[in-house]
């Protein structure tokens, strides 16, 4: 029985006519004032010309048997439910597919663009926050059932790659060519740049002609800088593996080089672009959003041409409903001038969410090339691992168990937080056993599966709910479908991870103050079904998190 369809019909009860779909059943701030709680009979009281407590006294006359309905202050409904409906819910949820997460996104289609970093550069820590956020995102909308085409929309093209084809050629040993790596090309970028910015005139015009060669089609070119896409392609895959991240496409910015001059050509036959100082502009500042340049003077599209080409060219292939950006927060103009110009260009069935994100620092200090701290994700990771085997090895635990613990924790440290704050990433709160951590996650969800090992088969029996303890726990338990909703909704893995966390604290004060295997057969039994529904919801929502569960620890 939903709860908020009865408290519904308890409002259409005390006043036939009126329309109640907006009344909301949510979970109580405090236990003192009942399970849950609804304040909508404050709201309708004008409505029906009653001061708000009659309004909520009539309804609570409509109630009925099954909740207890106390009427509070001006006009607050504290409802209680009963244990006989909780272990009713508590049955349905354990029923359920996918621990009750509702299908609410079946048929609908969404894009995500995430990750997204830039050819011929190492990943290191900054890019750890896209990569994670936008894969829990994914992973979100996917079990809501949408079907999510994960694009990456690598940087892999533009001005650097005249400047690493000629730093190929000439600033690296016939070995490094041969056994080209991301981290050679790094190399041979930061040489060659650095010579064509300080001192040869030469050598910056060699790279300039570089990249007209490239652009231009040349074969050699062309070739190379298809390599250095595919070697790039394959380290970040290698992280991906270790992220357990997967792309359905990966589709850089080069994928819309053809479609740009047809971009600019509808954005002026519409009245958009305009020419000045030789670029062609569109002029946003009626909305307050500056100018953004859709063609350089020099002829060159940039990045807003190119966002453009790609929106256009993901509704015409997939019609999705929305397209979903996770990048960091100083993006944010540019996604609010290239949405504006997209809406204006005809884009309205498609929906385009920006989901900003704020910096991340390590220790306490700023990432930057001058810290000295521009740590490679590669490295953070070994560290991880490292600093996971330690913990885990006086109990027998392998590489594979510190990699899930380490990355685990990686992951855990950046979703915990709104994603649109700034963040420290500090290994000893992150590797923390207690506290709000992904290993204290892990381990509640190890101690419950060998818990139910020891506990070894468990005969046919039903919820029962009789202590606080159990029910808190059960009506946390209840509330997990809605932290998926919730989260998806505002594009906030954190609000799982709140809600994990929150549910994994309540299990442990339940399990402290209530005897399991030692208690008689029906009560061992009845919370024996609790704990193991606390673990498989916990595993579920670790799982859209992007972390493993193993079972043993
Ligand atoms: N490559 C960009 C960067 O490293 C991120 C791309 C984000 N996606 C997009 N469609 N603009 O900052």
């Amino acid at each position: 029985m939903d709860l908020t369809q009865l408290v519904r019909s308890a409002f259409t009860a005390a006043f036939p006519g009126e329309d109640f779909s907006q009344v909301k059943v949510v979970p109580a701030t405090d236990p003192k004032f009942g399970d849950y709680q609804c304040n909508d009979a404050l709201k309708v009281a004008k409505k029906v010309g009653l001061k708000p407590r009659d309004a909520a006294l009539k309804v609570a006359e409509h109630i009925g048997e099954a909740l207890k309905v106390e009427v509070a202050g001006p006009g607050f409904l504290n409802l209680t439910v009963s244990p006989d409906w909780l272990a009713g819910e508590l049955d349905s949820l354990a029923a359920a597919p996918s621990c009750g997460i509702p299908q609410k996104g079946k048929g609908r289609r969404v894009v995500m663009d995430y990750s997204s970093p830039n050819a011929a550069k190492q990943m290191h820590i900054g890019h750890i926050r896209s990569t994670v956020i936008g894969n829990a995102i994914d992973r979100i909308f996917r079990s809501l059932g949408y079907e999510v085409i994960a694009d990456n929309h690598l940087g892999d093209w533009g001005t650097q790659f005249g400047i690493l084809i000629k730093g190929y050629r000439e600033c690296l040993t016939q070995d490094e060519r041969d056994n080209l790596t991301v981290a050679n090309l790094e190399k041979c970028y930061v040489l060659s740049a650095a010579k064509a910015k300080d001192v040869d005139e030469t050598w910056k015009n060699a790279c300039r002609e570089e990249l007209v060669k490239l652009q231009q089609g040349d074969p050699d070119n062309l070739a190379l800088w298809r390599r250095f896409v595919q070697i790039s392609i394959g380290e970040f895959e290698r992280m991906y593996l270790k992220l357990g991240v997967k792309f359905d496409t990966y589709r850089g910015e080069s994928y819309y080089n053809a479609m740009m001059p047809g971009v600019v050509a509808r954005l002026i036959e519409i009245g958009l672009a305009k020419e000045s100082d030789g670029a062609l502009i569109v002029d946003l500042s009626d909305e307050k959003l500056g100018v953004a340049i859709v063609r350089k003077s020099d002829g060159g599209y940039n990045y807003t041409t190119s966002d453009l080409a790609c929106v256009g060219n993901r509704v015409t292939e997939y019609a999705p409903e929305r397209i979903i950006y996770v990048t960091d927060d100083r993006q944010q103009l540019h996604f609010k001038q290239f949405f504006s110009i997209a809406k204006k260009m005809g884009y309205t069935d498609v929906k385009l969410v920006h989901v900003p994100f704020g910096l991340m620092s390590y220790q306490g200090k700023a990432i930057s090339t001058r810290e000295g701290n521009l740590i490679r994700l590669e490295e953070l990771l070994a560290e991880a691992k490292r600093r996971s085997l330690e913990i885990v090895k006086d109990r027998g635990g392998d590489e594979a168990l510190a990699e899930a613990i380490g990355y685990g924790a990686v992951k855990y440290a950046d979703l915990s937080h709104d994603p649109a704050t700034a963040i420290d990433f500090d290994w000893d709160k992150a590797l923390a056993l207690e506290g709000n951590s992904g290993p204290y996650l892990q381990y509640a969800y190890a101690r419950v599966c060998s818990l139910l090992e020891k506990a070894g088969e468990v005969g046919e029996c039903d919820f029962a709910i009789s202590t606080q303890h159990e029910k808190r726990l059960a009506l946390q338990l209840l509330e997990f479908p809605g932290a998926v909703v919730r989260a998806a909704e505002a594009y906030k893995p954190s609000i799982l991870a709140d809600y994990l966390f929150q549910t994994a604290q309540l299990y442990s004060s339940f399990y402290q103050n209530s005897p399991i295997l030692k208690s008689e057969e029906s009560v061992r039994n009845a919370r024996l079904r609790l704990c193991a529904l606390f673990g498989e919801i916990l595993k579920t929502g670790l799982s859209l998190l992007g972390i493993e569960t193993p079972r043993h620890i």
